[in-house]
C-alpha cells in the first residue's frame, strides 16, 4: 500500500549512532520541532506539551550533567557502558527535552472534574504523540534520533541549567543529529497476535 504518512512512520528509526552535521540550518530545525508539536493533538486541546530545544554546546551540556548524576548512583566499576552512552548522545547536534506542563494539568483537573483522574494519563499520551510527531519529522528531514528516560535523575540539574519553569515535568529526551552508522533492519509480531477486524 503506498501512502505518505506510512511511508514517513517507517523512515523514523532509533538512530544511536550521532553526528554534528545537520542537512538542514538550526533555525529551520527548531521550526519544525515547534510545528511537530504545534501540530500534535492534545486531550480538550489542551496542549499541555512543553519542550525545550537545544543545540551545540547546550545539547552537549545535556549529557553531561545526566552523565554526573548517573555517577552517584551507577558504581564506578559499571559505568563505562553508561559514560559511552552518554558520549554518544553528546556526539549529536542536539537534544529536545520534552516536558508536560503541570499547571495545565491541574487546570483541566478543577474545570472537568469528572475526568480528574484521568488527565495526568491524557497528559502522557499527548507527551507520546508529541514525541512522534517530533521524531517523524526529523527523520522526513534525514536527522537521526533516539527516545531517552532518564528522569527523575537529572530532572533538578536540567530544570537549573535551562530556566525551566518549576510547572514542567520532564518525560523523555530525544537526542538527535546527522546519521553516522547504519540503522539494523526491525522486526514485527505477527498481524494476529495484535488487530482484531469485524464487518469488512
Ligand atoms: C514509550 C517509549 C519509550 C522508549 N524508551 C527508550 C529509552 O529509554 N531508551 C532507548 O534507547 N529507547 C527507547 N525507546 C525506543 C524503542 O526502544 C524503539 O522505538 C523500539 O525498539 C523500536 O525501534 P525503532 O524506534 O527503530 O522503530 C522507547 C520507545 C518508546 C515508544
Amino acid at each position: 500500500m503506498s501512502n505518505k504518512t506510512l511511508d514517513l512512520l517507517s523512515k523514523r528509526r532509533t538512530q544511536y549512532a550521532l553526528g554534528k552535521t545537520l542537512p538542514i540550518p538550526t533555525d529551520a530545525v527548531e521550526e519544525l520541532i515547534k510545528a511537530a508539536i504545534r501540530h500534535a493533538p492534545s486531550s480538550f486541546n489542551s496542549q499541555s506539551s512543553r519542550a525545550v530545544i537545544l543545540f551545540g554546546a547546550e545539547s552537549e551540556k545535556v549529557w553531561s550533567l545526566i552523565e554526573a548524576e548517573l555517577r552517584k548512583i551507577v558504581p564506578e566499576d559499571a559505568f563505562a557502558p553508561t559514560a559511552a552512552k552518554m558520549a554518544g548522545f553528546a556526539a549529536g547536534a542536539g537534544t529536545v527535552l520534552f516536558y508536560e506542563d503541570q499547571d495545565t494539568i491541574r487546570g483541566l483537573q478543577e474545570q472537568f472534574p469528572l475526568y480528574a483522574d484521568a488527565f495526568p494519563g491524557f497528559a502522557n499520551h499527548s507527551a507520546g504523540m508529541a514525541q512522534l510527531a517530533v521524531w517523524t519529522a526529523l527523520a522526513e528531514e534525514g536527522i537521526g534520533a533516539s527516545l531517552q528516560h532518564y528522569n527523575p535523575v537529572a530532572d533538578a540539574a536540567l530544570a537549573e541549567a535551562f530556566g525551566v519553569p518549576s510547572s514542567w515535568k520532564l518525560i523523555a529526551q530525544m537526542p538527535f543529529g546527522s546519521h553516522a552508522g547504519e540503522i539494523g533492519p526491525k522486526t514485527f509480531i505477527e498481524d494476529d497476535t495484535r488487530f482484531i477486524t469485524l464487518g469488512k
